[in-house]
């Protein structure tokens, strides 16, 4: 298979809820793709599944044999908070992989590249929202991942560092060349950064609709494209099956 990531079929349920059904993607070298649906509809069930942290799913879930190869650990995971360990310092925390110890060139390097240059042996509490969310980013490439899987990463920071936050994604999905898969409920956000916008809704949840994005990187926030696909991501929201 081409795709580094492909789901098929899943169907997944908690007891007598079924919350996703015969929801099928793939995720192909160098794309961004964003999840979109209404709070509670299974994105980041979806995603844990992606993840292989939940196994408890009908359907399939492929890896790219290339996701294993070398000291990769294939797919990094940033949560909906930042999860960080309070007594661990920042750079403790990028670099906590089961008691392994740290690799201080690599950490000082992601350190570096979210912009967190010497705040190293700073405590999370000493951090603000925004940077302790660029801290979980930093984590989640620090086992060199060639897939990234974000949800919502950014929904507890003010509009500006979120921009930021943004840009800092894409800019390092390119560096790394890294996929991403990122769930989020901002329908901006969704356009802004993805290649293929996919949204989920009914109950149970499938995928309703997909949106490509043919922009190139760097984007206006402000282009009319832009705009445009964003209505179209909205109707599909608003014309969600039950
Ligand atoms: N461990 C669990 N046990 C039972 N039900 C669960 C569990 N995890 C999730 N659910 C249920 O599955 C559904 C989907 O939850 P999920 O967290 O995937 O939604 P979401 O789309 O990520 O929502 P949000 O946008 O609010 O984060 C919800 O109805 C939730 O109550
Ligand atoms: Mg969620």
């Amino acid at each position: 298979m081409s795709a580094l990531l492909r789901l098929h079929n899943i169907r997944k349920s908690f007891a007598e809820l079924t919350v996703l059904d015969n929801v099928s993607l793939a995720l192909a070298a160098g794309e961004i793709v964003s999840l979109l649906g209404p709070s509670g509809c299974g994105k980041s069930t979806l995603l844990r599944i992606a993840a292989g942290l939940d196994a408890h799913f009908e359907g399939e879930l492929e890896r790219n044999p290339l996701l294993d190869f070398g000291s990769s650990s294939g797919i990094g995971v940033v949560f909906q908070e930042p999860r960080l360990m309070p007594w661990l310092s920042v750079a403790e925390n990028i670099g906590f992989v089961d008691g392994r110890k740290a690799d201080h060139r690599w950490t000082q390097q992601l350190l570096h590249d979210v912009g967190l240059e010497g705040r190293g042996e700073a405590l999370p509490k000493q951090l603000s929202g925004g940077m302790a969310q660029r801290v979980a980013i930093a984590r989640g490439l620090y086992g060199r991942p060639q897939v990234l899987l974000l949800d919502e990463p950014f929904s507890a920071v003010d509009a500006f560092t979120r921009m930021k936050l943004q840009d800092l994604v894409i800019k390092l999905a390119a560096q790394y060349d890294i996929s991403v898969l990122m769930v989020t409920h901002d329908l901006d956000e969704a356009v802004y950064l993805s290649d293929r916008v996919i949204i989920l809704g009914g109950q149970p949840s499938r995928i309703v609709a997909e949106l490509a994005v043919p922009l190139a990187h760097p984007r206006d926030r402000r282009a009319v494209e832009l705009a445009f696909l964003k209505g179209e991501a909205l109707t599909a929201l608003y014309q969600q099956p039950t």
